[in-house]
């Protein structure tokens, strides 16, 4: 009976995948949809249009990829596109003109072709489609009674950008190289190309630097703190300092060889002169305030006075004019450049504070000797010295937007996250740029409503993500490099947590970066992502499911508080309660502002979608709601 059940199931599943809409993230430049499919069977084999590493390296990728879910072992041999034995073929073809990146793949009953002018091309064919096969393609183990079926389709595809990239934060939390190359996996899914690894900030220093051991002997590791972040009690001299961790040189290149593998670059970033708590704490004498200083660990040691201003408690920056600061960073991206064979080095530079540096007298002497007006003039100075030695390295320097203020070194490049301002000055200035706007991809910030959210400063729900856009209105597109989503870390201290922040949001990213724009379709884009959410259960990945709850907004009228609930996408049903029980599809439905009963203590709503519970339920306490009344 049991089996019988089971076979039922097959066929059910089966008969879905061959009804399916073709669901591609980030979508593909054209589709064209035919009648029939293309089915896989035990005994199919990979063909490769020749022996080039590149070839095979994405062949054997896709192989591997089939073969633990369908259980057959596809042999990758060399033929022709001719040939008649292969099923799927991969070729290499360097007369069509698919750029660095771009496929064509076409799919017919008999056979698979996917073509590129170069192996990265191929890579994204490949990924292409694994989506288009059935979701239990994703399953860790074997499954039966699925029809490998994939659609008649020819798609013909290449990117927008070609720098499509994740910043992910390894210092505030460490993550280890295992999840490191977990999250270039998950990336390279949609096609991302780049990952950048913020390697040291105040909480930690996460490279080992061979000519500087204490960096990470003492600079890695600090007593671990739960609970929220930035108010924490501080370290006392007794506790264990054995929370964190670093990577060595062999750590680097095996991830570095890791990626690039997948077609992925690695941007590394020493953030200094500011954000350098962790190397102070090793060498105070780099700091114009020596003192004793400990890495941090989520105390308060900063006051953020809102609108981008802030003032140091302690002083976490470097000193620029202590020579021994240009020798210390001279050692440090001496070995950075020698790890990462990426063309640049991104140096940080974002928000020093400069209250301390106000108080020293050798760089008010400094001011003097180099007639530098103001503390933009100073940070320029030790920016300009540290464009000196990376580009004596061998490569070019990047840094968040703060390194345009007071002048910047002519091959600088422009790391935009206080909005696009900086990417478009910089650009119009004649800088390379990539986009990362705070406000579109900042993926650790909220993504529903913060009573239900882990709490973080703001919010940036996916429908706002979705609308990012690289390139603004009226900038050069040449000097625009793409964008890129930035994963912080402070209140996400295990990788579970990093992808319930980046996903679906980095879907939203990777299709702005990768897709024309004209392609980009918000409601065709939901039904994408839900379909992802089913094959991102079987691999077991965490995502939000924030898009389906509402967005409050509160009114008084007269004495009384009004609620209107908003969602972000269509089809949502919401029920609700004032009388402290949880609701369902019986209570009463969601159809227009709500007035809150004067004795009402919480408003209580749940989402519904096509009959069944989609969003989390949210209990909203109505103090909660005043606080939140429209002036
Ligand atoms: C930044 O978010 N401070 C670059």
């Amino acid at each position: 009976m049991k089996t019988v059940y089971l076979v039922g199931i097959g066929v059910i599943m089966s008969m879905c995948t061959a009804a399916q809409t073709i669901s591609i993230i980030p979508e593909p430049l054209s589709i064209q949809t035919r009648a029939g499919t293309f089915q896989l069977k035990p005994g199919d084999n990979i063909e490769v249009s020749s022996l080039d590493t590149g070839i095979l390296n994405v062949a054997n990728y896709f192989e591997s990829k089939i073969a633990i879910a369908t259980g057959f072992n596809l042999p990758v041999m060399q033929g022709l596109k001719s040939s008649k034995n292969g099923r799927i073929h991969f070729l290499l073809d360097v007369e069509k003109k698919f750029g660095a990146e771009g496929y064509e793949i076409v799919i017919n009953a008999d056979k698979i072709v996917a073509t590129a002018s170069q192996a990265a091309g191929l890579f994204y064919a490949a990924q292409s489609l694994l989506q288009l096969f059935p979701k239990q393609i994703e399953s860790k183990t074997p499954v039966t009674g699925v029809r490998w079926e994939v659609p008649a389709v020819t798609i013909i595809d290449s990117p927008r950008f070609a720098w499509r990239g994740l910043m992910l934060d390894v210092t505030r939390h460490f993550f280890t190289l295992n999840e490191v190359k977990q999250f270039i996996d998950e990336m390279v899914r949609f096609k991302y190309n780049l990952l950048h690894l913020h390697l040291t900030d105040d909480q930690g220093w996460r490279l080992q630097i061979d000519s500087l051991p204490r960096l990470t002997e003492f600079g890695a590791w600090r007593p671990k703190r739960e609970g929220k972040w930035g108010n924490t009690p501080p370290p006392d001299s007794t506790e264990p300092r054995n929370y964190g961790g670093f990577y060595t040189h062999d750590d680097i290149r095996d991830l570095v060889k890791y990626a690039a593998d997948r077609y992925v670059n690695i941007l590394p970033e020493i953030d200094v002169p500011g954000h350098s708590m962790a190397a102070v704490a090793c060498y105070p004498e780099l700091s114009c305030t020596p003192g004793n200083y400990h890495v941090n660990i989520g105390d308060k040691f900063m006051d953020w006075h809102g609108g981008g201003k802030f003032t140091a408690l302690v002083d976490n920056t470097l000193c620029p004019t202590n020579e021994n600061v240009y020798v210390f960073l001279d050692k440090v991206f001496t070995e950075v450049a020698s790890l990462f064979p990426f063309k640049y080095i991104h140096m940080g530079g974002d928000e020093a504070a400069k209250n301390f540096w106000e108080q020293s007298d050798s760089i008010k002497a400094l001011m003097a000797s180099d007639t530098l007006a103001n503390m933009e003039a100073v940070q320029s100075y030790f920016v300009k010295r540290v464009q000196q030695i990376i580009h004596s390295k061998g490569k070019t320097l990047m840094g968040w937007d703060e390194i345009l203020e007071g002048g910047l070194p002519a091959d600088a490049s422009v790391m935009s996250w206080r909005g696009t301002k900086g990417g478009i000055a910089a650009a119009k200035a004649g800088h390379k740029v990539v986009m990362t706007p705070n406000d579109y991809v900042y993926v650790d910030l909220m993504q529903g409503d913060p009573i239900i959210e882990p709490k973080v400063y703001a919010t940036v729900r996916l429908n706002q993500t979705y609308k990012f856009d690289p390139l603004p209105a009226g900038v050069d597109a040449t000097m625009v490099l793409g964008g890129q989503g930035n994963l912080w870390t402070e209140q996400i201290p295990n990788m579970r947590a990093a992808q319930y922040m980046l996903w679906p949001r980095g879907l939203a990213i990777a299709e702005s970066v990768w897709s024309p724009k004209e392609k980009k379709n918000w409601n065709t884009f939901i039904q994408k992502i839900e379909n992802e959410f089913q094959r991102m259960d079987i691999r077991q990945v965490k995502y939000a499911r924030s898009m389906y709850e509402p967005i409050f907004s509160v009114l008084k009228d007269g004495e009384n508080i009004k609620v209107k609930l908003e969602t972000e996408i269509q089809d949502i049903v919401i029920y609700y309660s004032f009388d402290e029980t949880n609701p369902d599809e019986f209570y009463p439905r969601y159809i227009g502002v709500l007035s809150v009963p004067k004795d009402a203590a919480t408003l209580k709503i749940i989402t519904y979608r096509n009959g069944k519970p989609v969003g989390r339920q949210i209990n909203m306490p109505v103090d909660e709601l005043k606080k939140r009344v429209k002036k």
